[in-house]
Order: structure tokens, then sequence, then C-alpha cells
């Protein structure tokens, strides 16, 4: 019985500081509490660095295809934006137009991988 009760309040302790601690990190500023996810990094190299943002818009097809329909057909097929990023796969949205993307090998084939996830992850993000 002493023991339980020993439990009862290590668990009230355990539980009113975990409620501490969400509300610390509620009030800091939020620049520091965050902390780039994947996706962020993937939306800031495909506006920046990258210069996807030129040729490829959210919805709409410009020079390449849209997001939308590239994370559509890459989902379906299960394919890997990696591979196509760095040349170890074929085409599978628009072929005819490929000698267009291929220029942009010199930049994709050298990030390093975890850039090249995070770009994956970013267009993948667009299909819902
Ligand atoms: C000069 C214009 C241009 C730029 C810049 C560009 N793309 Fe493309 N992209 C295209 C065209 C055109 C296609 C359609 C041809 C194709 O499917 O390969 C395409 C297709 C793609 C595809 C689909 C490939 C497939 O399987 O058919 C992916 C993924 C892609 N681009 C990612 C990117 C990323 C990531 C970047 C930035 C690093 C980028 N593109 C920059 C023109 C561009």
């Amino acid at each position: 019985m002493k023991k339980n009760i020993l439990l009862l309040l290590l668990l009230i302790a355990f539980v009113s500081c975990k409620k501490e601690t969400s509300e610390a990190s509620g009030n800091s500023n939020p620049e520091i509490a965050q902390t780039v996810k994947p996706n962020d990094l993937g939306e800031k190299i495909f506006n920046g660095k990258g210069m996807c943002y030129s040729c490829h818009k959210t919805d709409q097809k410009v020079i390449g295809p849209s997001l939308k329909e590239i994370a559509k057909i890459y989902k379906e097929k299960g394919a890997s934006i990696t591979d196509f990023l760095t040349e170890k796969s074929k085409p599978i949205v628009d072929p005819s137009q490929y000698s267009v993307m291929k220029t942009n090998f010199a930049i994709t084939k050298n990030l390093p991988e975890e850039e090249l996830k995070a770009l994956e992850t970013y267009i993948l993000s667009f299909s819902k």
C-alpha cells in the first residue's frame, strides 16, 4: 500500500514536471526553439541554390511539370526522386522533355545525400 502511494506521488511529480517544460518551451523564442525539418531544408534548396523554382511551380506546368504532378507519379510508382536527380534512374514524368531537365544534374549530382533526400521529401509533400 505504501509503495502504491509512492508510485502515485512519483507519477504526479512526473506529470507536473512535463507540463512545466512544455509551458516553458511555449513561452520561449520560437526562432530558437525551431529546428530545421527536412521539408524546410528541401524548400530552401528548391527555391535557393537548386534554382528548381525557375521551371517548376506547385500546381501548374511551366517549363517543367508541376510539383503536384511529379509527386503524384513518383508516389504511384514508388520511384525515387533521389535516384532520378543523381541520374541513376530514367525520367517517368515527361521523358520527351528530359534533355531540359538533364542540365540540372550538374547541380543535383553535387548535392549531399541529406539535401537530395530533403528535396525529395519536399516534392513528395505536394501529393495529397
Ligand atoms: C531549366 C528548367 C528546369 C529546372 C531549373 C529544373 N527542372 Fe526539373 N524538369 C524540367 C523539365 C522540362 C522536366 C520534364 C522532363 C522529365 O520528366 O525529365 C523536369 C522534370 C523533373 C522531375 C521529374 C523527372 C521524371 O521522372 O520525369 C523531377 C523530380 C524534377 N524535374 C526535379 C527538379 C529539381 C529538384 C530541380 C532543382 C534542383 C529541377 N527539377 C530543376 C525542367 C527543369
